[in-house]
């Protein structure tokens, strides 16, 4: 049986732990991504989306808990073996040259040779997979540093998506980027689902989340604190989950509250 269920999950997470010393990074944490699904993980300063980023990354190895991907329990000691079973992380620095051009970034590492370099393959299909995500690129033979934010993000994204990922991971995509070159990230995470992937994104903005995300996963302390329809939960409630609803301030239940030296008639 190595069928895969079209409508399940492509990754489960199930009671995932993971120890610094004497801090639980992550206690049980539990996360499933659906193929075509955005899910944003949001949380405060050490809720533990980094870790999680790592432990799919092959960065770090969970203390406890199992993966399950595309139907099967696997482990994922090192990058490489994220890499092959295709789940691909575009991390917060981006990891690109800077006085390389677009195509030397895309295929740093992989470049195609027929003997010596195929220059005119690898040119061709980065046009091909940047016209996919609908990129805005001037040209693949600039260097990356003279690209903007976006077009760098874009430029991360598709080199990830050479290795065929069925899954997707963004550190904080939109982190260092304005409003316009967001709004273009944003597209491009939505062009990705078209394109039938998983996608995990880390972020900090609570409209961006709500914009294009499918699901919203809290965590707080290292825990599970909710997962949310991204259509129907409110950027307040996300808040609550993320800081714990006892740390919101509490509203004043009169509309009206005397000022002090005010005659406070009830007390
Ligand atoms: N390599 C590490 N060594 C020790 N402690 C770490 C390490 N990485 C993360 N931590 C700790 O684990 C907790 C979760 O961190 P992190 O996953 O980076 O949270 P987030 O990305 O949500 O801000 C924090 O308390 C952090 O200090
Ligand atoms: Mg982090």
């Amino acid at each position: 049986m190595t069928a895969v269920s079209t409508t399940g999950p492509v990754l489960s997470l199930r009671g995932v732990s993971k120890n610094f010393g004497a801090v639980a990074a992550l206690t049980g944490v539990d996360l499933d991504v659906a193929p075509r699904q955005v899910v944003a993980i949001v949380g405060d300063n050490g809720a533990g989306k980094s870790t999680l980023v790592k432990i799919l990354s092959g960065v770090h190895r969970p203390d406890a808990g199992s993966i399950v991907f595309g139907g099967r329990e696997v482990s994922i000691p090192g990058p490489a073996d994220a890499h092959a079973l295709g789940i691909a992380t575009v991390f917060q620095d981006l990891a690109l040259c800077e006085n390389l051009d677009v195509v030397e970034n895309l295929f740093l590492g992989r470049e195609l040779r027929r003997g010596r370099l195929d220059e005119v393959t690898m040119e061709l299909r980065s046009w091909e997979l940047l016209r996919q995500l609908s990129a805005k690129i001037p040209s693949v033979r600039v260097p990356v540093a003279s690209l903007s934010g976006g077009q760098r993000q874009t430029v991360a994204i598709a080199r990830s998506l050479l290795g065929d990922p069925a899954v997707i991971i963004l550190d904080e995509p939109t982190a260092a980027l304005g409003v316009a070159q967001t709004a273009e990230v944003l597209h491009l995470i939505e062009r990705l689902r078209d394109r039938g992937l998983g996608v995990i994104m880390i972020s900090h903005s609570m409209e961006e989340v709500r914009a294009v995300a499918d699901e919203v996963a809290v965590l707080r302390l290292g825990r599970n604190n909710g997962v949310f329809k991204a259509a129907e939960v409110s950027s307040q409630d996300i808040i609550a989950a993320i800081v714990g609803a006892d740390a919101l301030p509490q509203r004043p239940q009169r509309p009206h509250r005397p000022h002090r030296g005010e005659n406070r008639g009830d007390e």
